[in-house]
């Protein structure tokens, strides 16, 4: 890996001063790397991107196809058409055992756009913004693109990556505005279950902050985990709670771009605002699509949950299994996070592996495998591999790891 990869790029002279605290992704950088490897003819195989391999259910794609027959091929409201915001409503209410309103619903550009709009309505230079660590990479980012400081919080692996009440207390401070939580996480595969959730919800009753929760992985959880969402444990916290959710992950729709937020009303018009001075609103096709997501057959949702619940246990115990590799069997999502601090400083020839970024560039190198480091998720010492990749690639792929584990020294 390259190092620069994490790092934050020299910004040219003329460029707003803003970037030069911000860093590339450091997940597109790892598949750009494996993309070139690829283009020379070496066969990677890559763990290295957070979307589903699947296509997009057929129902999904049949919806476009006739949206655009039936002229949904203008602009729309900026939140969102009618129909579309009250599936949401529904579809949130149904899932989540409380009731939401279209009112609180603003659809954008993909989720990762829903909280950059609540990250320009909400932060402002001074505010801290509490993000506990491992985390998915834009919420520090967006936080320091409004000049905001994102405030880390390690969480660890004996704790199941979970923030804990204690934890989540000293953090808290007059500057905090907002926590960014997200269960199941992206990159650990973490989810909160019922009590951990309620002890979080017993602390922040008493710090008056946004609590944003990304839920864009509650449909992918395995093993009758119960998932549950902060908006159905603590209704008394809904007037500072936000979920953003979207249709990426759960329907297979990344190249889609639907995500959205469920806020407070009056949140949700500032963020509509916001979002009317730049993308307008999403691709009136793909919201058409999204309502089809929504009210459709779920069987193809289920078969994809059904087939990433095969690949996690084989994928995770596969890893575990490694020496000098331990991976915790995780909740939900589609990645795996293993701890490579029994790599660091073994010998690959001549090179002393240093480091997980050291470790993820000798998997591509040697195994032929990309990975994402840790250190990009603010948790040094592991590595994120995404299981949405067929059993057939998972196998090959975990054993040209161990293939090349056996040859450290
Ligand atoms: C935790 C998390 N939130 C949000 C997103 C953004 O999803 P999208 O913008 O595709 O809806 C991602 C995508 O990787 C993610 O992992």
């Amino acid at each position: 890996m390259r190092r620069e990869v994490i790092e934050a790029r020299p910004v040219p002279r003329d460029l707003a001063s803003r970037l030069s605290s911000i860093k590339p992704s450091a997940t597109i950088a790892i598949s750009d790397r494996a993309n070139a490897l690829r283009a020379q003819g070496v066969d990677v195989i890559s763990f290295g991107l957070g979307e589903p391999d699947f296509p997009t259910p057929l129902n999904i794609r049949e919806a476009a196809k006739a949206a655009i027959d039936a002229g949904h091929t203008r602009y729309t409201r900026v939140r969102g058409v009618a129909p579309l915001l009250q599936a949401i409503a529904d579809d949130a209410s149904r899932r989540r055992g409380v009731s939401f309103s279209p009112r609180e619903v603003v659809v954008s550009v993909g989720a990762k756009h829903s909280l950059f709009n609540l990250a320009l309505a909400l932060f402002e230079p001074g505010d801290e913004v509490i993000v506990p660590a491992p985390y998915w990479v834009s919420y520090p980012e967006q936080a320091l693109l409004m000049g905001a400081v994102p405030k880390i919080v390690q969480t660890t692996e004996a704790d199941g990556f979970r923030l804990t009440p204690a934890t989540l207390a000293s953090a808290l401070g007059p500057r905090t505005k907002a926590i960014v939580l997200c269960t199941p996480s992206n990159p650990t595969g973490s989810a909160y279950d019922r009590a951990s959730l309620e002890a979080l919800a017993a602390v922040l009753r008493g710090h008056d902050c946004w609590i944003i929760v990304d839920e864009i992985y509650s449909q992918l959880v395995y093993d009758g985990f119960e998932q549950v969402s902060l908006a159905t444990i603590a209704p008394d916290l809904r007037d500072r709670l936000v979920i953003v959710d979207g249709a990426s992950k759960s329907y297979a729709m990344t190249g889609w771009r639907i995500g959205w937020m469920i806020a407070p009303p009056a949140l949700a018009d500032a963020c509509e605002m916001v979002q009317s001075q730049s993308t307008t609103n999403p691709s009136a096709i793909a919201q058409q699509a999204a309502i089809a997501a929504l009210q459709g057959d779920r069987a193809p949702m289920e078969a994809m949950v059904a087939e990433f619940a095969a690949r996690r246990t084989l994928m995770v115990e596969g890893l575990d299994s490694i020496p000098g590799i331990r991976c915790r069997m995780p909740e939900g999502a589609f990645y795996a996070f293993p701890s490579v601090e029994g790599l660091v400083g073994k010998r690959a020839g001549e090179k002393v592996l240093a480091d997980d970024l050291d470790i993820a560039s000798f998997f591509l190198e040697q195994a032929r495998c990309a990975v994402v480091p840790g250190a990009a998720f603010g948790a040094p010492g592991y590595v994120r591999l995404s299981y949405a990749a067929s059993q057939a690639q998972i196998r090959e792929g975990v054993s040209r790891i161990a293939d090349a584990v056996a040859t450290l020294r």
